[in-house]
């Protein structure tokens, strides 16, 4: 049926990043190529310093490639914009601004008035569950509780697109299962398109529909693995066997390239 035609949201054309530090060259990302569809949930893994970071702060337009380009919709990408998300590997939040305020801010900055962005808000800060800290400054919070603030505050401005880049890194275990499940949800209902980075192969097959596997420097594609679990996807699934399968294989490449980077 043609009404079930994926689109392309996001294209990553031939994109190369050279950093020019005090070493002189050096090739973050070598002709990366991929298309993103619509509604899909590509999550990234690979060995630190392959350019996964890179990649993600290319198409939220916070830096620039060193040749090729990136599209959404159609159109390319010439800076950030509001529909497109980011949460940081570092919580990154105003610190002279509450939880509340924090998660506000970019509700603000799309127009809505005081009353509809705190019932916004509140909706996203109660998901991670915060309700109790909404008048707190950053600095009162934990690091855990500051990036729960920032999920928050990027899930609430509602982006098509989201990227995140390793979320949930800085929680303990129960918090990121739990922030693991509502980000499915979350996902489901909105129909976003998610470009996450993370360490941990476990997370990245319960949330993909498509696990990217990134080469040692410099950064290229290597495998694209399709996630085919059944929604809804459940941590009980972590220990059945399809699941223990993808492990086992994107596992397997993924140390391939940590022995890259180590010969
Ligand atoms: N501003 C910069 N100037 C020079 N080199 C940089 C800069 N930012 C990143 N790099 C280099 O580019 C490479 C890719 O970095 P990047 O942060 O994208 O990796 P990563 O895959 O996100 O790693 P990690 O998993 O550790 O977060 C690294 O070798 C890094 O040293
Ligand atoms: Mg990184």
């Amino acid at each position: 049926m043609a009404g079930d035609e994926k689109r392309v949201k996001v294209k990553i054309d031939h994109v190369e990043k050279i950093y020019e530090g005090r070493q002189g060259k050096m090739i973050a990302l070598n002709g990366v190529d991929l298309d993103i569809m619509e509604n899909e949930f590509i999550c990234v893994v690979g060995p630190s310093g392959c350019g996964k970071s890179t990649l993600l702060n290319i198409i939220a337009g916070l830096l620039e490639p060193t040749s090729g380009s990136v599209y959404v919709d159609g159109k390319k990408v010439e800076g950030t914009g509001t529909e497109r998300g980011v949460v940081f590997q570092q919580y990154a939040l105003f610190p002279w601004l509450t939880v509340l305020k924090n998660v506000m801010f970019g509700l603000k900055l799309k127009g809505m008035n005081d009353a509809e962005a705190k019932e916004l808000a509140m909706k996203y800060i109660k998901m991670v569950e915060l309700e109790d800290f909404v008048d707190a400054y950053p600095k009162e919070l934990s690091g855990g509780m500051k990036q729960r603030v920032a999920i928050a505050r990027a899930y609430a401005v509602q982006p098509e697109v989201l990227l995140m880049d390793e979320p949930f890194g800085a929680l303990d275990a129960q918090t990121r299962t739990q922030l693991q499940s509502e980000l499915i949800k979350t996902w489901q209902e909105e129909k976003k398109t998610c470009f996450f980075i993370t360490h941990d192969v476990e997370e990245a097959i319960i949330l993909a529909t498509k696990v990217i596997i990134m080469s040692a420097r410099p950064g290229r594609i290597k495998k694209i693995v399709d996630i085919n679990l059944p929604y809804p996807r459940t941590q009980e699934m972590k220990m059945e066997l399809p699941f223990l399968d993808y492990k086992s294989y994107i596992w397997g490449e993924v140390y391939k390239e940590y022995l890259e980077i180590r010969k």
